[in-house]
């Protein structure tokens, strides 16, 4: 049984890691801000600290002499409704710098035997992705560096703090590039969700007959991973000897009115795209229209090359069963309002 930690393991994808972690055997302590919205802790974990990973007092707290695996998850982060309308730049950058640089100073004082990190696709130069067709998320293609938001620098910054742990005091890293991760128990309304859980809350929330709003001219491309699938890649990363960065990511690039008509289809009723932009999405919400960059895919050959790992399932199975959590979600929140 090993003994592992997960940083923001009260959040999307860090409670899925832990409660896979937990399944597998081993003993699992979490620590997040807040509490998981969607997951019975004792499913999740076998400790949970509730705690604020800024402050390093609280790090030394949570990493604990000698244990062997550390996830660090935690981060101040959302879709592009929340990192890429400039309104949270500061909090996005001080909050997941603090957090990165004194998780990375106590692991390796701790003398943790191994520690996951999560960056990020964003990390990769805007002028790589302008073609929605043929964006270039290969990780060499990293540098020159050149993010389109201040989130996708402070990933970059963080990969690079964490590699100089490992050249100066040996600390044994694992670095991924996560691609748009979605499915159930994550983000869905609030402003911090992604495309999928935000097509997917529209699909289930609008009337028989009636429309929603995609952000853009709906031509943005994108790929996105089921969580479970993330989950599985990541624990192959950590144990093998490969140290990354690797994008963990899916290949099945898709327009986002592709991703907005198959949660339509989904939901079997009969919903047109409305897609806002420009001055009319400026008139009535008051900031410019949030779209990041114009084209991303997940490049996978290194994983692949590496780990031999590959997506097992098609996009639609994940947005099926992700479209089947949110709506049982929101029935039950129209019950508590009744
Ligand atoms: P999430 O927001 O659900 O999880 C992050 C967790 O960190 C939250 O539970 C949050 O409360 C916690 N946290 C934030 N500030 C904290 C603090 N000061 N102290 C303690 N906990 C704090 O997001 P997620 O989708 O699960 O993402 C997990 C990680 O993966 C993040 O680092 C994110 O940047 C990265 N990532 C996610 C995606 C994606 O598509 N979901 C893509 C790229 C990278
Ligand atoms: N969130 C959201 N909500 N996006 C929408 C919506 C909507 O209602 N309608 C259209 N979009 C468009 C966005 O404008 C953007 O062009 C595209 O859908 C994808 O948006 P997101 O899923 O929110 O974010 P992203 O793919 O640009 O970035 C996400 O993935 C990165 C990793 O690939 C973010 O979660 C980042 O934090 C993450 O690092």
């Amino acid at each position: 049984m090993k003994k592992v930690i997960v940083l923001g393991g009260g959040g999307f994808i860090g409670g899925h890691l832990a409660k896979r972690l937990k399944e597998n055997g081993n003993y699992v302590r979490i620590c997040d801000i807040k509490n998981h919205e969607y997951f019975d802790h004792r499913e999740i974990c076998n400790e949970f600290i509730l705690g604020d990973l800024t402050d390093p007092k609280t790090v030394e707290l949570v990493i604990a002499e000698g244990w062997d695996e550390v996830y660090q998850l935690a981060a101040d982060m959302g879709g592009a409704g929340y990192i890429f309308t400039g309104q949270n730049d500061a909090n996005v950058m001080q909050n997941s710098a603090l957090i990165n640089l004194n998780v990375a100073k106590e692991a390796t004082v701790k003398n943790i035997k191994k520690l996951f990190y999560s960056s990020s696709a964003c990390i990769y130069p805007e002028n790589n992705q302008l073609d929605p067709n043929n964006p270039n998320c290969e990780e060499s293609s990293a540098y020159p560096a050149n993010p389109d938001s201040e989130y996708g620098w402070e990933k970059l910054f963080s990969e690079r703090l964490f590699k100089a742990y490992k050249r100066n005091y040996n600390l044994n890293v694992r670095i991924a590039r996560f691609h748009n991760i979605f499915g159930p128990q994550g983000t869905w309304k609030g402003g911090k969700e992604k495309a999928p859980a935000a097509m997917l809350r529209k699909a289930a929330e609008t009337p028989d007959g009636g429309s929603f709003e995609v952000w853009g001219d709906g031509q943005q491309t994108r790929s996105f991973l089921y969580v479970e699938e993330c989950v599985t890649a990541v624990l192959s990363l950590m144990e093998s000897e490969f140290e990354g960065p690797v994008n963990i990511g899916s290949e099945e690039k898709v327009t986002i009115n592709q991703l907005a008509q198959m949660a339509i289809d989904i939901s079997g009723k009969d919903i047109t795209i409305k897609n806002i932009y420009g001055q009319e999405f400026i008139d009535k919400y008051g900031f410019k229209c949030p779209l990041g960059v114009r084209g991303r895919n997940s490049d996978n050959a290194l994983f692949k090359k590496e780990l031999g790992w590959e997506v097992s399932a098609p996009l639609i199975e994940g947005m099926t069963k992700t479209y089947e959590w949110i709506s049982e979600v929101i029935s039950q929140h129209q019950l508590v309002e009744a």
